[in-house]
């Protein structure tokens, strides 16, 4: 990156501009426990391959990774199962329908899910990470999405956890659903349990831009140079982001801002600059789409001044 000097200088004034548009958004309530979050938080870490980063506004304090989490087991999926498996039992397409929707799966045959993003998908993909116990599968997930974080395992947020397990019936369904499809093969309680904890896992923005920095660098660790995923599953990974990864609201974000991302309903975002720098943000006021309307609101602002699209 050779922007460092005037995003350290621009990026407080930026945040603080796009922090004017989060009253036009919501906090999720669907899930009570994320109802309490501020609305008018807003903070930012951009890292970079070079080793600086640079932060601004609220970035300290820890949120749930939520639907961002799914990008990452659908990475372990694919590295326990390979890509047959994983792509016989959730598909590969948009949806344009919003992220909990379970309408395609009744309309379109053979009744899997469109894309690993939504919910439904979410949940297929929750039920093909290894492990002999659900105890087991919720560690291995905790300590390799803590070392993509540059840190020891990610800790759980058990009031959210179980805000999100009591209030999930939407969920439920959907895993009912696909379990008479014949697309889930483990009992609906215990994939819901691995699916509820690792959305429910905790990072701060600086934690959630590093995870960024290794997609941005094709599965490398930006410190050691280990190679913890590998290069073809981060190819997968980073076109869902694109595709699928802002919901059915990609289209526009893929117009607007042009980088692969992924938000989730507690406000985070996660974004990266291919060979560059990994983007953490949080904002929970959401817009129509369940995305952080300030984060994307700040998002669309650097892409335009340092002209970050890929496209
Ligand atoms: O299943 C849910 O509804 C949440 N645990 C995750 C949804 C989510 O983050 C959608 N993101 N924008």
């Amino acid at each position: 990156m050779n922007e460092w000097s005037s995003l350290t200088a621009g990026l407080p004034v930026w945040l603080e501009q796009a922090r004017h548009a989060a009253p036009f958004g919501k906090v999720a309530s669907y899930i009570p426990e994320l109802s309490k979050a501020d609305s008018s938080m807003l903070g930012i870490q951009i890292r970079g391959a070079d080793g600086r980063s640079v932060s601004a506004g609220d970035c300290g304090s820890p949120f749930t990774l939520q639907s961002i989490s799914k990008v990452f087991t659908l990475i372990m999926a694919l590295m326990d199962n390979g890509e047959e498996i994983v792509f016989s039992k959730v598909g590969m397409e948009p949806t344009g329908d919003s992220f909990n929707s379970m309408l395609k799966l009744e309309l379109v045959q053979p009744g899997i899910p469109f894309n690993p993003l939504i919910n439904a998908g979410a949940i297929v993909v929750s039920s093909l990470i290894a492990g002999s116990s659900n105890e087991e599968k919720i560690t291995r997930i905790q300590s390799f999405l803590g070392k993509l974080a540059g840190r020891g395992p990610l800790q759980l947020d058990e009031d959210t956890y179980r805000s999100e397990s009591e209030s999930g019936n939407l969920n439920r369904s959907m895993a009912y659903f696909l379990t008479d499809n014949g697309v889930l093969q483990s009992k609906v309680e215990d994939v819901l349990e691995v699916y509820f904890k690792h959305c429910s896992l905790t990072v701060d923005c600086g934690e959630l831009a590093r995870m960024a920095l290794v997609l941005a660098l094709d599965g490398v660790d930006p410190d050691s140079g280990e190679r913890l995923i590998p290069r073809r599953y981060v190819q997968i990974a980073k076109t869902f982001m694109v595709t699928c990864g802002m919901y059915n609201g990609s289209g526009e974000f893929a117009i607007d801002v042009g980088l692969p991302a992924k938000s989730g309903v507690s406000g985070g975002i996660m974004a990266l600059l291919p060979g560059r720098a990994g983007i953490g943000i949080i904002g929970p006021s959401l817009n129509r789409h369940g995305n952080s309307v300030a984060g994307v609101h700040l998002l669309e602002q650097l892409s335009k001044e340092f002209d970050w699209s890929l496209f």
